[in-house]
């Protein structure tokens, strides 16, 4: 039977690489500034791109629910795709929440669908750091292995 496996990594705060920590940094001041009245889930991302800047995302919510974004998406959203030179290298995502669970925040499907994407276009992997309130922190060094058997743009017919 074929089967499919990765590694992830469990890396303690101070284990970080100092662009990474930045980025967590950011992504906690993003958090800061979510709108989330509705789930009280506040969420912040920080891209780290290759060029060592960085774009930061929080989830803004709606009073039509589905018309809310994603802090990972609020942040991709802000990538400029007509620069081929600059590459997303990491995405850190964290959370506040009212809710008893603290573990590191895996992001929601269609993040995964848009950082897979993202991915694909600039031709190189994305790690994505997922991170608690408590800075419990997990890596996974390749967005690919979030969404295994993934659509992407081969399948269409391209100009
Ligand atoms: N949310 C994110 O911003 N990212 C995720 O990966 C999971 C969920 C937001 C969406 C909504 O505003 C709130 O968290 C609760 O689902």
């Amino acid at each position: 039977m074929p089967t499919y496996s990765f590694q992830f990594e469990k890396i303690n705060l101070g284990d970080l690489a100092p662009s990474i920590s930045q980025a967590l940094v950011l992504a906690k001041a993003a958090c800061e500034k979510a709108y989330a009245p509705y789930s009280h889930f506040k969420v912040g991302s920080a891209l780290l791109l290759d060029d060592g800047t960085y774009i930061v995302g929080s989830n803004h919510e709606n009073a039509a629910y589905p018309a809310g974004i994603c802090a990972e998406r609020a942040a991709l959203s802000s990538l400029d795709m007509s620069d081929h030179q600059r590459k997303v290298e990491a995405i850190v995502i964290t959370y506040q929440s009212e809710s008893e669970m603290k573990d590191p925040l895996s992001p929601c499907g269609i993040c995964r669908q848009s950082i897979a994407e993202i991915q694909h276009w600039q031709k190189a992997p994305i790690a994505i750091y997922m991170c608690s309130p408590l800075d419990e922190i997990i890596k996974v060094a390749d967005a690919k292995h979030l969404l295994p058997f993934g659509f992407n743009n081969d399948y269409l017919k391209m100009d």
